[in-house]
């Protein structure tokens, strides 16, 4: 939304008050004087008039080293959460960008940026997700050209988009995906047969899980990291 928009919903202004307010320099846009009009003002911009603050809210983007054994959900009553594993005082801003199933590990992303996050998970942008994935049964010759042509999911009815395997050793794989449907891996290694026993997400986007950290930690996302999948509008 436009500043001068952004002035009268936040205030008692009319437009006209808040075109005279902006022009006379008495409105601030991350601390600095905004005369612009026409600046888009997004949910994490910080917007005063002379001392009132408008909007302060800081946006926060985390990766986390997700245990297995932990819900991907922000509560619940019978398993540890992993906004257990999360500063309090950040939890109740939080939501999950991109669910891991409990037994799972790996990057899994929390932010408080919408907006952000739904870039992150969009299936019409095809941005990879790597995981390891180690099988109960050796992989069967056939299994990468099946997965590249896409495995049908029942009961939606649908095929997958073709995802890249690329074998390790007998039982475990890096397998690359561009969607992220309901237990999606686990369904596929089942329709050929085989079974999921360990699965460790390394990657969405360009995010690496970073190397130095232990399962259960955390660490903030850089700059680069967070503009790799949007900049802020
Ligand atoms: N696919 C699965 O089956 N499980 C996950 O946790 C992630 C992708």
């Amino acid at each position: 939304m436009r500043l001068e928009r952004f002035i009268s919903k936040h205030t008692e202004h009319s437009h006209k008050t808040a075109r005279l307010l902006v022009a006379s320099g008495r409105v601030c846009v991350e601390g600095e004087v905004c005369r612009n009009l026409k600046q888009e003002i997004h949910q994490f911009h910080s917007v005063s008039l002379d001392d009132q603050v408008l909007q302060h809210r800081q946006a926060h983007y985390l990766m986390l080293h997700k245990p297995s054994g932990y819900l991907s959900a922000t509560s619940d009553p019978v398993h540890p959460t992993v906004m257990e594993l999360i500063a309090p005082e950040l939890r109740p801003h939080l939501h999950i960008g991109g669910r891991l199933d409990r037994a799972s590990s790996g990057l899994l992303i929390l932010t408080n940026d919408g907006l952000w996050s739904r870039q992150l998970t969009d299936p019409q942008r095809k941005s990879p997700k790597v995981y390891r994935v180690t099988t109960a049964y050796p992989i069967c010759p056939d299994t990468p050209d099946r997965f590249a042509r896409g495995i049908d999911l029942k009961p939606e009815n649908l095929t997958t988009s073709p995802a890249d395997l690329e074998l390790l050793a007998p039982n475990e794989v890096r397998l690359t995906i561009y969607e992220g449907r309901y237990h999606q891996i686990k369904r596929m290694f089942a329709a050929v047969g085989n079974r999921v026993i360990r699965l460790h997400r390394e990657q969405m986007g360009a995010i690496n899980l970073d190397p130095t950290l232990a399962p259960g930690g955390s660490r903030s996302l850089t700059q680069h990291e967070i503009a790799s999948i949007s900049p802020r509008l």
